[in-house]
């Protein structure tokens, strides 16, 4: 379970506000930090933040910080292309790591397409300004998450029980899925397996109605950035502004789905998509039969 993060930034980046805004963006280190840091804590997530110019000072603080966090994110700046200190220093601590830039590096010089961390990193995130450190803490709490129903599955959760973790985690960690159901094909039918959040009147849903129904007869992942302007919405709270339906396949065939409202608008991105999809692999081959 990811609870500490530390969130490192290198040379150059305490500049940040009047170093290239057209490049960087104009919010300043401090700005961002605090930002980071408040998303963090909305996620019940504590964070440390550094930045120094020098490599020896990130390389001494990602030691010394090794038995306090759970997981790194960083933003290596120019060490990014160069530094096998860092490298090493990040694959020493085995802690899951996250490689942010707030530019898109690929679309630059030369020089910054290449990462020396690429092997040391589980994910990497570039071109979306402070969104890349905020992706990179979901990213981390989605692996965990994921680390977690593995688990679950060794240890021969049954069906319902699986289902019913699956609820669990996804509303504990994600502060933002704000209701979390399960439902399972039944016939022309999708029903109501398991849920966490307010009670829904929709128990049953015929396949190809609304949203979640549309997910099924489309048979992929159906995301609504606004549910008041989607004419398939079959309001179950009147304070759910977004959505995503993610279908569970098992053998070619979807036999259930992920359905999670936010109260947030538009509080669903790739990142959701991917994780949640990934969620939905792991469980389809477990849930066919009892
Ligand atoms: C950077 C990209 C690096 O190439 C550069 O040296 C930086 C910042 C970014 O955030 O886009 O200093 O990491």
């Amino acid at each position: 379970m990811i609870e500490k993060i530390i969130v490192v930034n290198g040379p150059n980046l305490n500049l940040l506000g009047e170093r290239e805004p057209e490049i960087y963006g104009a919010l300043t280190l401090a700005e961002m930090e605090a930002k980071i840091q408040q998303f963090a804590a909305d996620m019940n997530i504590e964070t440390k933040l550094f930045q120094s110019n020098s490599e020896g000072e990130i390389i001494d603080f990602i030691h010394e910080q090794r038995n306090w966090a759970n997981a790194l994110v960083i933003n290596p700046a120019a060490l990014t292309h160069y530094s096998y200190a860092l490298r090493d220093a990040v694959a020493a601590v085995s802690m899951p790591t996250v490689e942010v830039h707030l530019s898109d590096v690929d679309k630059r010089e030369s020089f910054r397409k290449h990462s020396v961390l690429t092997q040391v990193v589980a994910g990497r995130f570039k071109g979306l300004g402070l969104q890349g450190y905020l992706r990179a803490i979901e990213f981390l709490v989605g692996q965990s998450v994921q680390d977690e129903l593995r688990g679950c599955i060794e240890r021969n959760a049954g069906k319902d029980q699986l289902l019913v973790e699956t609820a669990k985690l996804l509303k504990a960690r994600f502060p933002k899925y704000d209701w979390v159901g399960i439902y399972m094909v039944a016939g022309t039918e999708l029903v109501l397996h398991n849920f966490l959040g307010k009670p829904t009147p929709h128990e049953r849903i015929a396949i190809g109605e609304g949203i979640c129904g549309a997910a099924v007869s489309e048979r992929h992942t159906i995301l609504v950035s606004d549910v008041k302007s989607d004419p398939r919405y079959i309001a179950c709270s009147i304070e759910t502004r977004s959505e995503i339906v993610v279908p569970i396949f098992s053998e070619g065939q979807i036999i259930g789905e992920i359905d999670i409202d936010s109260d947030q608008p538009d509080a669903f991105h790739s990142g959701d998509q991917e994780f949640l999809e990934s969620c939905a692999e792991l469980l389809g081959p477990h849930l066919s039969g009892a």
